[in-house]
This record gives structure tokens, C-alpha cells and sequence, in this order.
């Protein structure tokens, strides 16, 4: 019988809350729900960010936009809006928001988990988002060389991450458009 190899360290426990989450595709139904928590996380400005320009002109894919629900609840979203750049077909993340009373369970973190397999299951080729590096590039994310990622507004360069293979960061270039 072939050795079964022992990883090293053992896989960090999954936390109970998480372990609760329901995953599920966004309907109309959540909109006003999703709404309220983005008024609520991102404040008067939130029309103003360039993602949100870049949302403005392409839907976001409700097949790959997700809701976290515990015990029945909706306690965090992900929303996934299909671009491209450069010709290469990819998603942009967000918002990712979690409801205050929930944070730091690790709704987030599990969402944006669901949205990078569920874009890789949909032949997309990099998932690109406006974030920060401490929180993002623990679940893969990079910084993308600057000025390789062109958006339709202002955007500190440090903010643009992008999770793809290796081989394709630096080879994703061009402004963030729809797809063709
Ligand atoms: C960012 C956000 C989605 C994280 O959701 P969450 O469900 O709390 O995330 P997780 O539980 O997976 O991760 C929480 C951890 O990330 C850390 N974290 C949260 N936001 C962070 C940030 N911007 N930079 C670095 N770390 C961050 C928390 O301190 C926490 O750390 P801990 O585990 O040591 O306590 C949530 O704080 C939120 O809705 N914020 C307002 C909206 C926002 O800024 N969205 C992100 C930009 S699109």
C-alpha cells in the first residue's frame, strides 16, 4: 500500500462560524439588504470610488455575486463583475462587505474564497479588485506591477491586486473595460 504523506503542519481548523455559513448565489431580493450595508460601510462617497464607476457601466454577475447567511441570516456579501483587460477575460471583486455585528468571523475571507473558485470554474482568467494588500494578499492576492492595469478614474496604484497564476501577472495589461 503507497505511504500516505503527512503534511508538516496540520490545516488551521475551520472556525465554527464559518463551518455555519450558507453560501448562496444574490437575488433581487437581497438588493435593499445589500444596499443598507453599503451605505453603511462606505458612507456618502461610495458613488464616487472608481470601482464603482467600473460597476456602473457592466452589471455584476448575480451568479457569481454571493451572500453569507448564518442560522437564516444574511451577514456578508461579494459581489463579481465580469471585465476584461487587455482582451483577457477576468472579474472584478467587489464590494465585499460583512455586517459590523459579524466581522472578523471570517465571512469575508470565506466569500472571497467562493468568488475566486467560482470565477476560476468560469474560465476567468485573473479576479482584480481595489483593496488593501494586508487583508487581500493573505488570501492570494498581488500587487500589480504599476501602471500594468489602467482604471477609468483615480486609484492608488498600491490598492490594485489581482489573483491569477503567476505566469499571467505581468502579462495582464490594458485599461479595465467591459467584455467585448
Ligand atoms: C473588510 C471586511 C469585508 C472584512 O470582513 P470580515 O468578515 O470581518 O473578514 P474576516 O473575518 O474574513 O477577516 C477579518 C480580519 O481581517 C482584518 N481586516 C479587516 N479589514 C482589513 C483591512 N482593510 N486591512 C487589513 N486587515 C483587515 C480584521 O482586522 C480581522 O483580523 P483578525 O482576524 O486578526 O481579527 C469588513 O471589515 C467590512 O465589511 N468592511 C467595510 C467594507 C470594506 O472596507 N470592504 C473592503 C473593501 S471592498
Amino acid at each position: 500500500m503507497p505511504r500516505r504523506k503527512i503534511p508538516k503542519t496540520p490545516p488551521p481548523p475551520i472556525p465554527e462560524f464559518v463551518a455555519q455559513l450558507t453560501v448562496r448565489a444574490e437575488t433581487p431580493a437581497d438588493s435593499a439588504w445589500i444596499d443598507g450595508l453599503h451605505r453603511q460601510s462606505f458612507g456618502p462617497g461610495r458613488f464616487a470610488r472608481t470601482a464603482f464607476r467600473v460597476r456602473e457601466r457592466v452589471d455584476p454577475d448575480p451568479k457569481l455575486s454571493f451572500l453569507a447567511l448564518f442560522e437564516g441570516h444574511r451577514v456578508a456579501s461579494v459581489k463579481m463583475t465580469p471585465i476584461a483587460v487587455g482582451g483577457a477575460p477576468g472579474y472584478l471583486l467587489g464590494p465585499l462587505m460583512t455586517d459590523p455585528a459579524h466581522r472578523s468571523k471570517g465571512a469575508g475571507r470565506h466569500l472571497v474564497q467562493k468568488a475566486i473558485a467560482a470565477a476560476k470554474a468560469a474560465k476567468a482568467e485573473f479576479v482584480l479588485l481595489v483593496g488593501d494588500e494586508p487583508y487581500y494578499g493573505a488570501l492570494g492576492f498581488k500587487q500589480v506591477p504599476p501602471g500594468d492595469i489602467v482604471f477609468p478614474g483615480p486609484v492608488d496604484p498600491a490598492r490594485i491586486l489581482v489573483h491569477a497564476e503567476p505566469d499571467a501577472i505581468g502579462r495582464i495589461k490594458g485599461m479595465v473595460g467591459p467584455r467585448r
